[in-house]
């Protein structure tokens, strides 16, 4: 028994100061990047408590910098052109970007991410990782190309479950104005109080079927429910014509010129 101790006990206190080394060690590097507990929404790549970046391009106010962005609790504390260590203790973290570019998020109010029902188009989770990708932290999404149309709170409820745990940027919603919802100011009213922005009609057809164009009167009796909700009204304002000549392909037209396009839209708006 005694010689079992004896080959033990020195294992044994190898392992217990690797065990206490490590613990030290760990709670050495927490003090020095002390994580922010991030709320739910998981909105922030870069887990420390108070760190700066830095770059040759800093897009502000007053133009271009090279300079640092200083960043606390999640929040933009200080912009400065030049970057300075001194003073700076341990406890901080500096993020050089280089030459990429660091800027505001973009906002894009028009998005058709045509999610749920034509996904093959595009959808919550391509759409919104290209605006990531692409500098845009913010996006307001269309009323169609979905299917269905995003026209009453029920099919907004279908919008929110397809994006949900699928965005990965901030999405806003605008609701469309129709015929159906025009003349009915409760199916209205639900769509708005669900929480759409604001609302999208069409003065001529939208090519799609169940977003119907709305005429003047749908668009007045719809502008007097958005006024008491102060939220806009987007048009778009090509008029249809009742002949349809102009949409007809002209086979003389090169496929490529903007000529081209403009005849296959209607002449007045
Ligand atoms: C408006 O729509 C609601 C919900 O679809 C329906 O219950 C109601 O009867 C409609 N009102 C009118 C006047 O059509």
């Amino acid at each position: 028994m005694e010689q079992f101790v004896w080959r033990v006990l020195p294992l044994l206190t190898i392992l217990v100061s690797f065990l206490v080394f490590f613990y030290l060690q760990d709670s050495y590097w927490a003090q020095l990047h002390p994580l922010v507990k991030l709320p739910q929404n998981k909105c922030s790549l870069l887990h420390h408590h108070h760190f700066w970046l830095t770059s040759k391009r800093i897009l502000t106010p007053q133009g271009i910098i090279s300079g640092s962005v200083e960043i606390k609790e999640g929040k933009i504390i200080s912009v400065i052109e030049g970057y300075s260590k001194q003073g700076k203790s341990k406890h901080e973290e500096v993020i050089d970007y280089g030459d990429a570019v660091v800027m505001p998020g973009l906002i894009d109010v028009h998005v058709h991410l045509d999610d749920p029902g034509r996904t093959a188009w595009e959808g919550f989770d391509t759409g919104t990782r290209a605006a990531a990708a692409g500098g845009v932290t913010t996006v307001v999404d269309m009323p169609l190309n979905n299917h269905p149309t995003t026209v009453s709170k029920e099919t907004l409820k279908l919008k929110l479950e397809a994006a949900e745990n699928r965005i990965y940027v901030d999405v806003g919603f605008w609701g469309g104005l129709i015929p159906e919802n025009a003349l009915n100011t409760s199916i209205l009213e639900g769509l708005l109080n669900a929480g759409v922005l604001g609302l999208k009609s069409f003065m001529c057809p939208s090519g799609i079927s169940d977003f119907p164009m709305t005429t003047i009167h749908h668009i007045k009796d719809g502008l007097s429910v958005l006024a008491k909700y102060r939220r806009p009204l987007i048009v778009h304002s090509e008029i249809q014509q009742h002949s349809k000549k102009h949409l007809e392909l002209n086979d003389k037209g090169g496929p490529r010129a903007y000529l081209t396009y403009l005849h296959t839209r209607p002449p007045t708006w």
